[in-house]
């Protein structure tokens, strides 16, 4: 399983923060915004990724992450011309997937709770087992702005619309989807809807109608957070640092986990630490180093 993280589009509901430099560069406490996203796919076990980025703003994801060597992953750099919808993320994102399955995550999607590292890796075993799609439903009290998912008792999935008026349930979709080796041929196939986008409410309606889409509930006490404007980015720092102030633990630290992963010796974690040891964060590296 491959990773894609979707980082482009000109975020204009945070403007004029926004306008210069990219949304999902920007800090959400003490790390910049994609290190959420991007730890979500290390969770996962994923440790090759495409990210993928407008003209303007993919040299600085470079500068950001570089290739990934040094924290025992692979990174690399896509671009996206015309921001025309986030299921193109597997029409650029073909020949990085080389006929094998994908997960996508949005750039600005956070997640934290218990048993996230699980569910994840739970999606990935389904997924490389057999065919389909898996996606994700969380509670809010105004799903409108999402995609929404309809499900029976048995979790089977009724229906999915996009940023409908009128809601058939409370449970949006999350900007995290797994999907089987078909997914390349799915979303070239997709025609623009009507606001002239490659949808992914409308990709993941195709493994809907083949009858292999899964939906995996996230429960009450699990953060999915969101970043659309400034007052939500700034909930989300004070969130962050919360929780890693009271436990001491740090929230999506990329290079603790692919240490934890074992993708990464302490050697090399204690070298990445120094090389930020004016910060509380790159103490945390050398404090787990010890
Ligand atoms: C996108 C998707 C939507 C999903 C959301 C999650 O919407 O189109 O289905 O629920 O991301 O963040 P956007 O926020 O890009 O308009």
């Amino acid at each position: 399983m491959k990773g894609i993280i979707l980082a482009g589009g000109s975020a204009t509901r945070l403007f004029p923060l926004s306008k210069a430099i990219s949304k999902q560069i920007m800090p959400v406490y003490d790390k910049p915004m994609i290190y959420y996203p991007l730890s979500a796919l290390l969770l996962a076990g994923i440790r090759e990724i495409l990210i993928i980025s407008t003209p303007r703003d993919l040299p600085m994801f470079e500068e950001l992450l570089g290739d990934g060597k040094k924290m025992g992953i692979s990174l690399s750099y896509k671009v996206q011309l015309v921001p025309n919808g986030l299921a193109q993320a597997f029409v650029l994102g073909k020949e990085f997937l080389n006929g094998e399955p994908g997960c996508l995550i949005l750039g600005d999607n956070m997640f934290y709770g218990q048993g996230f590292r699980q569910m994840l890796q739970q999606a990935v075993a389904d997924i490389e087992k057999g065919r389909g799609a898996c996606i994700f439903g969380y509670e809010v009290s105004d799903p409108r702005a999402y995609g929404v998912v309809e499900f029976d008792k048995d979790n089977k999935v009724l229906s999915l619309e996009e940023k409908p008026a009128e809601p058939k349930s409370n449970y949006a979709v999350p900007g995290l989807y797994f999907y089987d080796s078909s997914v390349c041929d799915k979303a070239a196939a997709l025609k623009p809807s009507a606001r002239g986008e490659y949808e992914i409410t409308d990709l993941n309606k195709e493994y809907l109608k083949e009858g292999t889409l899964r939906v995996q509930l996230f429960g009450r006490g699990f953060a999915w957070l969101d970043t659309g404007n400034c007052d939500s980015l700034l909930e989300a720092g004070n969130f962050i640092a919360t929780i890693q102030n009271r436990q001491g633990f740090y929230v999506s630290c990329i290079e603790e986990i692919c240490w934890r992963n074992g993708w990464i010796s302490t050697d090399q974690l204690r070298e990445l630490g120094k090389t930020m040891e004016k910060t509380a964060y790159g103490q945390y590296l050398l404090r787990l180093a010890k």
